[in-house]
């Protein structure tokens, strides 16, 4: 499926997990790609995996925590590939920490990486978008957005309020052509998993393994989710067929959440 040719993507956080699965998938649909992260060997890697499916893919180092390094990203990619289509707003996950354990360094670190990059990054393409009459913007969030994950008070906290961004900007940017949306994944086979499973197994004294198995166990599926199944949905939505959907939030969580909406 090729309903992305000559479509200029940006995908952050995309040297390794969900975002490089999300950019695997538009690249399969034809997006001319620019991947980042704060660089070295694991984007130079995905780089070159990519370079044999994409139609054309660049990397850019750019820490997303930095405003000015935001900006420079955003040109530099206009510079080489075009204008910015479709932005993937993904990056590193808070600290996981129980919210009794939280002092205000934590909260210092985690805003600018979960939440105040994704507005910063709209801010930047969202005006080229509106001119062209056509945009895309996901975000990949997390399923504690709906069911807050015991531990991850930073998370549970942060991504609600990255949700209620999106949402207002849906709203205000509808009739532009453009349309902005965002993944929840639940518990998804990455590195940032093992990460999370062995800090807690540090806490608890239980063994890492186990605690990704009892990850997977709560979803009505039984298993984790596969970076490709994140992947697929965000280029979905990303996709010209997905010209109705905005200001959702999508779960793609095997059934974790049990609520309704
Ligand atoms: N895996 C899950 O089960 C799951 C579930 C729900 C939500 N999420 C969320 O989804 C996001 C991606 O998770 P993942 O599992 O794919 O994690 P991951 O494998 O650790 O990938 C994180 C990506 O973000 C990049 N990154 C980290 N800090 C950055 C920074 N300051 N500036 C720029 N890039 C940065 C990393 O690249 P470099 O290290 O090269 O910079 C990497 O490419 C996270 O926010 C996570 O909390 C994950």
């Amino acid at each position: 499926m090729n309903d992305l040719s000559d479509r200029v993507a940006l995908v952050t956080g995309s040297s390794s997990g969900l975002g490089l699965a999300a950019a695997m998938a538009l690249a399969q649909r034809g997006a001319r790609l620019a991947i980042s992260s704060r660089g070295g060997d694991r984007l130079a890697a995905a780089e070159a995996r990519l370079a044999g499916t994409a139609t054309e893919v660049i990397a850019v180092a750019a820490d997303i925590r930095r405003p000015e390094a935001l900006e420079e990203l955003v040109s530099n990619v206009e510079e080489q590939l075009g204008p910015i289509d479709i932005l993937i707003a993904n990056g590193g996950g808070p600290r996981a920490k129980p919210a009794t354990e939280l002092d205000d360094v934590d909260w210092q670190e985690a805003i600018p990486l979960t939440l105040l990059f994704v507005p910063r990054l709209c801010q930047l393409v969202l005006p080229g978008m509106r001119r062209r009459g056509w945009g895309r913007i996901v975000a990949i969030n997390s399923v504690s957005a709906r069911q807050p994950i015991p531990g991850l008070a930073l998370s549970n906290a942060l991504r609600p309020a990255v949700l209620g961004y999106l949402k207002t900007l849906s709203q205000e940017v509808a009739t532009d052509g453009v349309t902005v949306n965002a993944v929840l994944p639940g518990y998804t086979r990455t590195e940032r998993l093992e990460e999370l499973a062995l800090s807690m197994a540090e806490r608890t004294g239980q063994n890492a393994v186990d605690i990704m198995t009892e990850q997977g166990s709560g979803s009505a599926m039984r298993r984790l989710a596969e970076p490709r199944e994140i992947g697929d949905t965000v280029a979905f939505l990303a996709s010209p067929q997905a010209s109705y959907i905005t200001g959702q939030g999508v779960v793609v969580d095997g059934g974790y959440f049990k609520g309704l909406v």
